[in-house]
């Protein structure tokens, strides 16, 4: 089972990402947890990808590409991944084709989450992340923690990404528009391409991922939405 998640930035991507995994038999892949544990850890990737993410831009593509790959070809992800944040542009998106097809398998499915733009920026600006797990997400608003600053899940500090500020986020909206939206036509062409609406609660978009995977013949091990807290 391999799927390609894409939306805005703020989307739900990485909320939805956590959840899905839960439920279906393979990992979730996220080149932007990647690099920022990279940058957590002091490596040599994390310093060269750091000035990039602070200023909006995409990481350059030898480095995503090579990170990528190597994760994708770690056992866990051998039978398939929800990918998040890869591809994020048709160099990348023909990459990702080259290597699958390099391995004899290919794409599932591609879940696009629409949003309107303004609610991606209230999401982001209010998005709260542990410092332990990032696959732990939450929303001073819409998703609190019950005691502000913690992780409910693991007690962790929650911090506020660096790259979620307003500047940032406005130069991120706008790399979205010029150079990763077009790979939804590019996977379109393929046919490959479901969206969903990502307005509502976490749970309601998780319903409506899991109709979206069983229309497409995908199926979960179990499908149970009130699961969807971090
Ligand atoms: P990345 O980490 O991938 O960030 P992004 O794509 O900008 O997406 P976000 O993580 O901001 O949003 P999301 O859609 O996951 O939303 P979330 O679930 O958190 O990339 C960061 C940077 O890394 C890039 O800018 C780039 O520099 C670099 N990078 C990464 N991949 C790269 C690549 N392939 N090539 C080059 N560079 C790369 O939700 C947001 C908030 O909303 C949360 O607070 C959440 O609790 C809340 N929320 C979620 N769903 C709901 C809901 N239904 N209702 C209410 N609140 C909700």
């Amino acid at each position: 089972m391999r799927i390609v998640l894409v939306g805005l930035p703020g989307a739900g991507k990485g909320t939805q990402a956590a959840y899905l995994a839960k439920n279906l038999p393979v990992p979730h892949i996220s080149t932007g947890d990647l690099f920022r544990e990279n940058i957590r850890q002091g490596t040599e990737l994390g310093r060269q990808a750091q000035e990039f993410m602070r200023a909006g831009q995409l990481v350059p593509d030898e480095i995503t590409i090579g990170m990528a790959r190597a994760r994708m070809k770690q056992p866990d992800a051998l039978d398939g991944f929800l990918l998040d944040g890869f591809p994020r542009n048709v160099f990348q998106a023909e990459a990702l084709d080259q290597l699958l097809k390099d391995d004899g398998t290919s794409l599932d499915m591609v879940l696009d989450l629409v949003l309107p733009q303004e609610e991606a920026v209230t999401r982001i600006a209010g998005r709260r992340v542990c410092q332990d797990d990032s696959s732990h997400l939450f929303h001073v608003t819409y998703n609190a923690p019950q005691e502000p600053g913690l992780c409910d899940v693991c007690g962790g500090d929650l911090y506020q990404r660096h790259d979620d500020t307003e500047e940032t986020v406005r130069k991120r909206l706008e790399v979205f528009d010029r150079v990763t939206s077009p790979i939804t036509e590019y996977y379109r062409l393929r046919k490959l391409v479901v969206e969903i609406s990502a307005l509502g609660s976490v749970a309601e978009v998780a319903e409506r991922s899991m109709v979206a995977l069983r229309e497409h013949g995908l199926r979960a091990d179990r499908e149970d939405t009130r699961d969807c807290d971090p």
